[in-house]
């Protein structure tokens, strides 16, 4: 469905955001194979972490879905059965990704696939080191999705640094240690997101410089309940708005603010933009807080690079459009990543920003800008990309005639995000 964007007067009241996609996927996986059972509380219920709960009940775990809370009944690490069809992890890297090093460890073959979009994302990252574990994991020849997971006798650990930075490759192999006859040690050189290893209670070290984290078949799953955070990569679309709408006050509550997802804010507030946080706490191991945002005028200047392209990865198509509407200019390198998501994200934001009238010059790694020019709205694809299009939708409210395509593709992580956005009093 296409839809055309009004322009919005300003952002007031009170909003809420749907439960983290990172962690309510791992929250399901994980009450999957806990001993014992588990609750999920305020989970997402966006298609990416609805497709692995899908692919667990497939895997004969007996769920029951309380509206508020969602109970698993874990089987132990053992206790998942041969599925009688291929898991569809719909448009899921992180399904994907993380379930196909639960089933390396199985005692019976599985098959994983996705959709189009999916079935051309890169594989070869979670297939090699699997692989090295002594997993039998097979792609396509270009090494994508259907994965062939055979059963094998016993996977092994090992001590293996990512070659790129991938909370989910480091999650996959995580979840394969926990089936691995000794110890399996991960070395990241950049800190990617930390919820699996904060969720199963495991250790990181510094090593010169470098983070490791240890795993192995002793550690202990009990049954438990998960408290959900709302999700700040969703929150992000709607603090960019509350930024660039004269007038706007927004309160966006309950948001998870792990250090290893939050620079988002640093970003904004380096821009000189007026986010608060109110009501911090700490809730099963993951801090959460209210935030509150302000109408700012925006000066950019940015140039990013390195290690902090790794915490923004999901909010780089925000964080461009916000400083469409910045005085200076915006700079990304080394964020090659983007070109292996859901689409190409550089080529998306690129042709999406020239359509709008801006100039653009792009690298392979990246992108560059100046801000606060004369736009002009047009047509815009989503590319079948829910960022691309919440990214598009807010340049919309700001620019008149913005018209997005396919905007139902928003549902993959946040389901309402039309009416959330332009509902502009809500309290
Ligand atoms: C995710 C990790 C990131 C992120 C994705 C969710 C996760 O991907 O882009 O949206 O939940 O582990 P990579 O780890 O591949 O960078």
């Amino acid at each position: 469905m296409n839809l055309s964007i009004p322009q919005i007067t300003c952002l007031c009241g009170t909003r809420q955001v749907p439960g983290d996609k990172s962690i309510s996927h791992r929250a399901l996986m994980i009450g999957a194979i806990a001993d014992g059972t588990s609750e999920v509380h305020d989970c997402s219920r966006a298609a990416d972490p609805m497709s692995t709960l899908s692919c667990i009940k497939q895997l004969g775990i007996h769920i029951k879905d309380r509206g508020a809370q969602i109970v698993i009944h874990g089987k132990g690490r053992h206790g998942l059965r041969l599925p009688t069809a291929p898991l569809d992890a719909g448009n899921s890297g992180t399904t994907m990704r993380l379930l196909s090093g639960i089933l390396a460890g199985q005692k019976f073959p599985s098959v994983l696939r996705g959709d189009s979009s999916l079935s051309l994302r890169p594989m070869k990252r979670v297939i090699d080191p699997l692989r090295l574990m002594g997993a039998n994991i097979h792609g396509t020849d270009t090494n994508t999705a259907p994965l062939i997971i055979e059963q094998v006798d016993q996977l092994h650990g090992m001590r293996y640094e990512l070659p790129v930075p991938s909370a989910q490759v480091k999650s996959s192999l995580l979840f394969a240690g926990l089936f691995a006859d000794n110890t399996t040690t991960i070395i990241e050189k950049s800190q990617t997101r930390d919820h699996t290893e904060r969720m199963l209670g495991l250790e990181t070290k510094n090593e010169n410089g470098s983070l490791s984290i240890e795993v192995h078949a002793n550690v202990k799953i009990g049954g438990k309940q998960f408290i959900v955070p709302g999700d700040i990569s969703a929150a992000a679309f709607l603090l960019s708005a509350g930024l660039i709408v004269p007038g706007s006050n927004l309160r966006i509550q309950n948001i998870g603010l792990n250090p290893t997802r939050r620079r988002i804010l640093d970003l904004f507030r380096s821009m000189g933009g007026s986010i608060q946080i109110d009501n911090e706490r700490i809730i099963e191991g993951e801090p959460i807080g209210d935030l509150i945002v302000q109408y700012s005028e925006l000066k950019s200047n940015l140039d990013l690079h390195g290690a902090a392209v790794v915490d923004l990865i999901d909010e780089i198509p925000i964080l461009s459009v916000t400083a469409l509407f910045a005085e200076g200019s915006f700079q990304i390198h080394d964020a090659r990543e983007l070109r292996m998501k859901e689409t190409d994200r550089i080529s998306a934001i690129v042709n999406n920003l020239r359509l709008l009238g801006c100039e653009v010059e792009e690298y392979e790694d990246g992108f560059a800008f100046e801000g606060r020019k004369k736009y002009s709205g047009t047509m815009l694809p989503s590319y079948g990309d829910h960022r691309i299009a919440m990214a598009f939708g807010i340049a919309g409210i700001r620019i008149q005639n913005v018209t997005i395509q396919d905007t139902e593709c928003v549902d993959i992580s946040f389901p309402g995000f039309w009416k959330e956005l332009l509902t502009s009093t809500k309290m």
